[in-house]
This record gives C-alpha cells, structure tokens and sequence, in this order.
C-alpha cells in the first residue's frame, strides 16, 4: 500500500508536466496565428478606415431609411456584387471599375435609380479602391434594422431598391 502511495506524486508530476508541454506549444501556435491574424487586421484597419472616410459619407443610412440618405447601405451594394461576381477576384474588379467609371451604363444596381442619382466619380488613388473594396470583401456590411421591412413594402409595390422583382436586376437595358 505505502509503495503504491509513494508512486502517486513522481507519476503525477509526469502527467502534469506532459500537460504543461502540450498546452505551452498550444500557445505558441496561438502566438503564430495571432500574428496573422494582426496583419491581416491592420490591412483591413486601413481599408475600414478609408472606406468610412471616403464611401460612407454617403452610404451612410444612420439607422433609418428617411429623404436624407445619399446612397443604398452598402451591405445591399456588397449582396449584389457578391451575386453577380464569381469569385473574389471577379468582385474586386467588378467593383473597382465600377468606382473609376461609375455611369448609369455599367450599374448593376438599376432599381436604385428611383432613389438616387448615379454616384458621382471620385477621383481616389488605384491604391485607396484596391484597400477598400479588399475590405468589403473580407469583412460584412451593417445591415439596417428597417432594411427588411421597407424591402417588403417594396415588393409588394412590385419594386425593391435595386434587388427586388420589377426594375430588375442586372445589366438589362
Ligand atoms: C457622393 C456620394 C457617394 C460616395 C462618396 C460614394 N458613393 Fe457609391 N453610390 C452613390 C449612389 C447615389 C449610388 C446609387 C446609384 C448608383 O448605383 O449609381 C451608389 C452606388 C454604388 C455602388 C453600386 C453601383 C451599381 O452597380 O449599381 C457601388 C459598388 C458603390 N456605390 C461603391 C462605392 C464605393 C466603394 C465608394 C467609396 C470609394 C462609394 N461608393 C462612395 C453615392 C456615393
């Protein structure tokens, strides 16, 4: 009985050193990942903070949907690219050009037209787009609270804000 006893704490110690070793190399993985994550971070930190600076001013929606806002929120903007690109690289391009040409030709979204005026072209740098829609990509789009139900209400007039049955969709001219 006494030897059994005296066998506990060495095998315990064992068992709790495997224990540390395993979690300390966890760590050290966590460490790796984080550093990437960090990177990634700041890459869309710049993007995020251009995008408020120079394409929220006006696809700002303020919580409501009222006469002052200047462009669709721009979670609706990213659902109908998504839809109509590709892939990611498909996206971003589409969406560059779209922001170096803005013109009531190349629109996808149609529907908005009963809103709003085209977007104006804004003469930002290939490198602030590049950032910015690179960060729309990765990251989602506040989606306003009265969104849903003024799409319905929409809808049942036969017209959304660019995504709903009539005015269609796409490059229909
Ligand atoms: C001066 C106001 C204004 C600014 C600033 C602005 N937009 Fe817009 N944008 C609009 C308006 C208005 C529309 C809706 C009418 C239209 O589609 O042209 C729009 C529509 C869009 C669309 C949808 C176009 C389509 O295919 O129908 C995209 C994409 C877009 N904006 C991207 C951007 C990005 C990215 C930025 C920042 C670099 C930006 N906008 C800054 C006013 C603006």
């Amino acid at each position: 009985m006494n030897k059994i006893k005296t066998w506990i704490a060495p095998a315990l110690l064992v068992v709790i050193f495997t224990i540390s070793c395993n979690t300390n190399s966890k760590k050290k993985d966590a460490i790796k990942l984080s550093t990437i994550e960090i990177a990634k971070k700041e890459t869309d930190s710049i993007g995020a903070q251009l995008f408020n600076q120079k394409c929220m001013i006006c696809h700002n929606h303020v919580g409501k949907v009222d006469s002052t806002m200047l462009a669709p929120p721009f979670f609706q903007v990213k659902d109908r690219y998504l839809r109509a690109s590709m892939d990611k690289e498909d996206f971003i391009e589409t969406m560059t050009n779209w922001v170096k040409n803005p013109s009531e030709d190349n629109l996808l979204m149609r529907g908005t037209l009963d809103h709003f005026e085209v977007m104006p072209y804004l003469a930002y740098s290939d490198e602030d787009i590049a950032k910015i829609v690179n960060y729309v990509y990765n990251n989602d789009m506040e989606r306003p609270e009265w969104f849903d139900a003024h799409q319905e209400s929409h809808q049942k007039e036969g017209r959304g804000m660019g995504n709903g049955q009539g005015r269609g969709q796409g490059n229909r001219r």
